[in-house]
């Protein structure tokens, strides 16, 4: 089959080649890649900064398509089902933290940028009814890290002052859709006026330039502060954030898009009873209720971009460029 597999050698240092999958276990299905959706962890595999990777590996945490072949032990009922893949692999039995054998989908194991997957049937859910296909692709693993942030870790409830930073994440947009069809008074941040507009356009109550030096000025007149803030950026951002959380508040940040804070501000932590919590992905539960919660509410993806997957390395580009305003997918069928 066609894949997209990491390759240092190459220029782009990704390439587009044929791969054979291992035989079918048991307990997996084969999928029919439609579509597969980029989450910043393939770049930071692309650009070598993650952990253990290795070259002919097939990238890719998002995906969804067809179940065209079940494994022994696998119910039948499932073939010719439109399904979405969880990417979260063996996270446990534990719902406060992953399991020793937690892996993320596209690294090591095989991913989701080919024309075929072979995945345990206990990490497929049926496309949500009102997602077309390719929209289904963009959910999983950004929708489930910010369905954790957001219900599991920071109980979110109506009213609660949210502040989502860096909205053009693919995470990020999917906390503010989350955070405002549960009825919190939403804010965002951005680099960049138009995704401010798009926030506002989707129900935000009101977007900060984090470029601009006086941001938090603004943000604390607006909201008076805030109960959650929903954060990947970190570096020195966190002593802004630490500025405009309100007493008893609570960071919760799942990334480190600019490294590690030089010093953290313990005083402002302890007198401010402020929670830093960090989280990652999600449980088989999240999943489940992050599904429930996006069908009850009719959350719909928002797309940036569609690649082939002959042009994937363009997908690539657009990502490192942070230019995009949510998803970026690559069609596969
Ligand atoms: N732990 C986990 O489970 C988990 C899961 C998913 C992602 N992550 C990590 O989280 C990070 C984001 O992932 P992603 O896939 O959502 O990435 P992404 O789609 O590439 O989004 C990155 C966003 O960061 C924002 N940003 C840049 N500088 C910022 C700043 N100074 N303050 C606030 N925001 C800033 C930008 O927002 P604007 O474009 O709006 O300016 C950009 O769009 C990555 O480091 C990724 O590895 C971790």
């Amino acid at each position: 089959m066609n894949a997209i597999t990491l390759d240092s050698t190459h220029d782009d240092k990704i390439s587009l080649n044929e791969v054979v999958l291992p035989p079918l276990k048991p307990d997996e299905v084969r999928i029919a890649i439609h579509a597969a959706a980029l989450n910043h962890r393939d770049e930071w595999c692309r650009q070598g900064k993650y952990p253990n990777i290795k070259d002919g590996v097939v990238l890719g945490s998002d995906g969804a398509g067809v179940v065209e072949e079940v494994g022994a032990e696998v119910d039948k009922s499932w073939l010719g089902q439109e399904v979405l893949v969880n990417p979260a692999l063996e996270w446990g039995e534990e719902q406060k933290a992953q399991s020793k054998n937690f892996r993320i989908l596209g690294m090591p194991d095989h991913g989701t940028i080919a024309e075929y997957l072979h995945i345990p049937v206990d990490n497929i859910y049926n496309k949500p009814n009102h997602l077309n296909i390719y929209q289904a692709a963009a959910l999983p693993l950004a929708g489930l890290t910010a369905y954790r942030a957001l219900f599991y870790h920071a109980k979110v409830s109506k009213g609660a002052k949210v502040l989502v930073t860096g909205f053009g994440g693919g995470v990020a947009q999917f906390a503010a859709q989350f955070a405002i069809a549960a009825q919190a008074d939403t804010y965002v941040s951005s680099g960049d006026p138009s995704k401010l507009y798009k926030a506002k356009e989707i129900g935000a109550k009101a977007g900060f330039d984090y470029k601009d030096p006086n941001w938090t000025r603004e943000a604390l007149a607006l909201s008076g502060g805030f109960d959650i803030i929903i954060d990947s950026a970190m570096g020195e951002t966190l002593d802004n954030l630490l500025h405009v959380a309100k007493p008893g508040g609570k960071i919760v940040f799942f990334g480190a898009t600019l490294g590690n804070p030089s010093g953290l501000n313990v005083r402002k932590v302890f007198w401010s009873q402020v929670t830093l919590q960090g989280t990652t992905m999600g449980s088989d539960q999240d999943f489940e209720d992050m599904l429930a919660f996006t069908n009850h509410h009719k959350i719909t993806p928002i797309i940036d971009a569609e690649f082939p997957i002959q042009e994937a390395a363009k997908a690539f580009d657009r990502m490192k460029a942070g230019a995009q305003m949510g998803k970026i997918v690559i069609k596969i069928r």
